[in-house]
């Protein structure tokens, strides 16, 4: 959890700052910076920001809803769910921090913010999912308890029924 004090907020349009973000992955920051505010009004993704006391961002992620086909989930969790084709999921297709507050828990407290979010959203989703860019990337969500869809080790997810409501 993050020792510093952040603000978790949706992204304002007028969002000073967007510029100086920073994440250490050019395209991570370019989507901040130039496509997120028109996924916002197209309802493609919605932004949640971390800000610093003085209104800098210090890290972002995006939701949106999605869907993941029944067999990618591992046996143990579709047993407990219908038989549909697919089911009903949240996906938080980005999640970054800027390089100056990397390490302080604010990837984590995104992440758990994120989850929160998506479990207490009034729509059914069974998992948030995840697409880590990279390993490493997926070592960060293997470390908070996520599980790699069968077919895919950079897709992961989280049943939601295992976190509690906001
Ligand atoms: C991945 C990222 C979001 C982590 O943010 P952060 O604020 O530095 O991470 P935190 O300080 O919250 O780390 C929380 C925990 O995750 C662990 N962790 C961080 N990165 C990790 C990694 N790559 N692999 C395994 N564990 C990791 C930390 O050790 C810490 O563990 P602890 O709670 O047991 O002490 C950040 O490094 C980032 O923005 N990277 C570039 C973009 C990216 O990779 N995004 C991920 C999805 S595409």
């Amino acid at each position: 959890m993050s020792r510093a004090p952040f603000r978790i907020a949706a992204l304002d349009a007028g969002e000073r700052d967007r510029s100086r973000f920073d994440s250490g992955t050019p395209a991570l920051d370019r989507y901040l910076k130039e496509q997120v505010s028109q996924d916002i009004r197209r309802r493609v993704a919605a932004c949640f920001v971390a800000l610093t006391d003085e209104g800098r961002i210090a890290g972002y992620y995006t939701l949106a809803a999605a869907s993941v086909p029944l067999p990618d989930l591992p046996e143990a969790l579709r047993r407990k769910l219908p038989r549909y084709p697919s089911v009903p999921a949240i996906r938080m297709g980005r999640l970054a921090v800027d390089v100056a507050f990397k390490g302080q828990g604010l990837g984590g407290a995104l992440l758990v913010n994120a989850l929160h979010r998506a479990a207490g959203i009034e729509v059914g989703a069974v998992v948030l999912i995840v697409d880590a860019k990279d390993e490493q990337a997926a070592a960060f969500y293997l470390h908070h308890g996520f599980i790699a869809i069968t077919a895919s080790p950079l897709t992961l997810f989280l049943p939601l029924a295992s976190v509690s409501r906001p």
